[in-house]
């Protein structure tokens, strides 16, 4: 069996306040983007085994697709570890980009093996809930409006079909870092203060992980301008980085574009925008 897990991109992302179990209070609305994993799931006798085209992703249990078998292994009532299943991952969304890619490789291992072993929808999301704030939003794409931890999921009416050009600096972000790196502007006040972030919120299309990111990593903000600069609709970080997103009506604009940020210390992708009902035909074959 083989699966499309595709990535996503944040069009924008509110940071409303911290919880109190260690996670923010989100209002981010989630686009899908044609840029995919493929996982190859198939029957083989032994211990559950994982495999992935990147030296830089994990094959082991810390990587997502393992503990997305382990806990389904679990909820088909069996014992001891997943078995007799390995999953081959050719590996194209970069990781640390803040493009999805574990969550949605999670999401694509509970649909396929959700199916295989015959475990109802509603343990599926559970799962997903379980495995990370992003992973819910991968069961349904498009694009999609996410509250509370970005895991209560509404959504939305199609944006139009767009053009992206996603910009990958050398150097990746850690997600619980971008949020440490938010809360401690927050506490040092100046644009942070509660009074300023209100005014902040009440626009749309603002990653607020963004400013403290590139606090650290200032070429975040410089590529963000250089997208807005040769004509993006919208450009932005998504998530909490460091893959920065540009929106182009025409094709050729977005080729342009990315050929012309493309240098040594950063590589860029031209995708497409992916709505809903492709998104749902496409991850499930
Ligand atoms: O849920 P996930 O494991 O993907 O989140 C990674 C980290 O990102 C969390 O441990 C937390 O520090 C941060 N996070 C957050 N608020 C969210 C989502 C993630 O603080 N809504």
């Amino acid at each position: 069996m083989r699966v499309r897990a595709f990535a996503k991109i944040n069009l924008s992302l509110r940071v409303l306040g911290a919880r109190a179990d260690g996670y923010h209070e989100l209002r981010t609305i989630f686009q899908s983007i044609a840029l995919h994993d493929t996982l190859t799931i198939r029957a083989a006798r032994g211990p559950f085994r994982l495999t992935c085209d990147d030296p830089q992703c994990p094959s082991d249990d810390t990587n997502l697709i393992w503990r997305a078998a382990e806990r389904l292994w679990r909820a088909a009532g069996r014992r001891g570890a997943a078995r007799d299943i390995a999953v081959d991952v050719e590996k194209r969304i970069p990781l640390n980009g803040g493009l999805g890619g574990g969550s949605s490789d999670a999401a694509a291992t509970l649909r396929a093996l959700g199916r295989l072993w015959g475990i109802e929808e509603r343990e599926v999301r559970a799962a997903a809930k379980e495995l990370g704030a992003d992973v819910p939003y991968f069961l349904e794409g498009g694009t999609v409006l996410g509250v509370e931890r970005g895991d209560l999921l509404f959504p939305l009416i199609d944006r139009p079909a767009a053009w992206v050009v996603l910009v990958l600096p050398e150097f990746g972000v850690s997600t619980k870092e971008a949020f440490a790196w938010f809360d401690e502007a927050a506490r040092g006040g100046g644009d942070r203060s509660p009074e300023r972030h209100a005014l902040r919120v009440a626009e749309e299309m603002v990653n607020d992980l963004e400013a403290p990111v590139a606090a650290r990593y200032p070429a975040v903000a410089r590529i963000a301008r250089a997208l807005r600069k040769a004509g993006a609709i919208h450009a932005g970080m998504s998530g909490s980085g460091s893959a920065v997103f540009g929106l182009f009506g025409r094709r050729t604009d977005a080729f342009r574009t990315a050929g012309a940020l493309a240098s040594r210390a950063r590589r860029t992708i031209v995708t497409r925008t992916l709505n809903r009902s492709k998104y749902q035909a496409l991850a499930a074959k």
